[in-house]
C-alpha cells in the first residue's frame, strides 16, 4: 500500500532525517521539482526509487530562476494535489521550504556555470541558469543525495547541472530521463496548463515538426539546414513567436552551422511562444525516439 510522503519545510530537519537514513545504510535519491506535478515528474520519482532507498522530492517554485515579467506569480501551485500524486509514486519525503528559508535577505552567493549557459534558453532568459544552478546546489547540500533525477525536456538545464556537479566535484550522480509526451506528442509541462484549447491544438505543430525531422534523419539526411526545415516550417505557421530553433552538439550545446553535417547524434532544441505561453522542446536525433513514433519506432 502506498503511504503519503511526509512534508518537511525546514532544511535542518530534512538534513537530519536524511542523515539518520544514511546512518542506517540507506541511499538517498532526490527529484527536484517546482510542483504542479504531471506524469513526467511521476516518471522521475518512479525512476528515483530504483536508484535510492529513500526518495526525496523537493517542491519549490524558485524565484531566482524567473526574470522580472516572467510567470513566477502565475506558476501553478497546488501542494495538496501534488501530495496525492506522489503517494503511489514512491516518494518518502517532500521538501517544500519557503522562499524566505531558501533565500534569507543576507544571502549573497550565486553559482554561475559558464559557456554551456550562453546559447539556447540562456540567450533569452538572462540569469535563469544561475538561478537553477544555485537552487540545485543548495538542494544537494541540504539533502545530500547520491543520485538526482531530472527530465530531458529541460535538456540545457540537465547539461548545466551535469557540468556544475563535475566542475564542483559534487558527489551526486545525475540521471536524465526521456521526455514524457501526451498522446499527440506534446511534451508534458506544468506550463501546458496556461494554454487555451485553441492554443493547445496549435502546440501539436511542435512534436509534428520534430517527428518530421526524425523521419528525414532516419532516411539518411545529415545536412543541418535540411533537417531543420520541417521543424521550422511546421512551427512557423502555428506559433506566435520563436525564441530559437537551433541545431547543436548534444554535449557542448555549440550551435551547428546550416551547411554542417550532423554527426551520429544531433540536438534540435527550440523555444516558442503560443499566446503568452513559452514552450520548450528538444530531441536528440540518433538517440531519442521520435515524438510521434511511427509503426517502425
Ligand atoms: O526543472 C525544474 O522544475 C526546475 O528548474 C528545478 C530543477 C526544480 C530547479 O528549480
Amino acid at each position: 500500500m502506498s503511504r503519503t510522503p511526509t512534508i518537511i519545510r525546514d532544511p535542518q530537519e530534512i538534513r537530519s532525517l536524511c542523515d539518520e537514513e544514511r546512518a542506517r545504510g540507506a541511499s538517498v535519491c532526490l527529484v527536484p521539482t517546482m510542483g504542479a506535478l504531471h506524469e513526467g515528474h511521476l516518471g522521475l520519482v518512479r525512476e528515483a526509487a530504483s536508484h535510492g532507498d529513500l526518495v526525496v522530492v523537493s517542491i519549490f517554485v524558485n524565484p531566482a530562476q524567473f526574470a522580472p515579467g516572467e510567470d513566477f506569480d502565475l506558476y501553478p501551485r497546488n501542494l495538496a494535489d501534488d501530495m496525492d500524486k506522489l503517494a503511489p509514486a514512491g516518494a518518502a519525503l517532500v521538501f517544500a521550504p519557503s522562499v524566505e528559508t531558501m533565500y534569507p535577505s543576507n544571502a549573497g552567493t550565486t553559482i554561475s556555470v559558464n559557456g554551456i549557459t550562453e546559447g539556447l534558453c540562456g540567450a533569452h532568459r538572462p540569469g535563469h541558469f544561475a538561478g537553477v544552478a544555485t537552487i540545485v546546489a543548495k538542494l544537494f547540500n541540504i539533502i545530500g543525495p547520491c543520485t538526482a533525477v531530472f527530465g530531458r525536456k529541460d535538456y540545457q538545464q540537465l547539461q548545466v547541472i551535469r557540468k556544475m556537479t563535475l566542475d564542483l566535484n559534487m558527489p551526486v550522480k545525475i540521471v536524465g530521463m526521456a521526455t514524457v509526451r501526451e498522446p499527440d506528442g506534446l511534451a508534458m509541462s506544468s506550463r501546458n496548463e496556461y494554454l487555451s484549447d485553441e492554443e493547445r491544438s496549435r502546440a501539436t505543430a511542435i512534436p509534428s515538426g520534430l517527428a518530421a525531422t526524425h523521419a528525414l534523419f532516419d532516411r539518411g539526411e545529415r545536412n543541418v539546414k535540411a533537417l531543420l526545415r520541417p521543424v521550422i516550417s511546421s512551427i512557423e505557421g502555428a506559433c506566435d513567436s520563436i525564441d530559437y530553433i537551433t541545431a547543436a552538439d548534444p554535449g557542448s550545446l555549440e550551435p551547428l552551422e546550416d551547411e554542417a553535417l550532423a554527426d551520429e547524434t544531433m540536438l534540435i532544441a527550440l523555444a516558442v511562444r503560443i499566446g503568452k505561453t513559452r514552450l520548450i522542446d528538444n530531441t536528440v536525433l540518433g538517440e531519442d525516439r521520435s515524438p510521434l513514433p511511427g509503426p517502425g519506432n
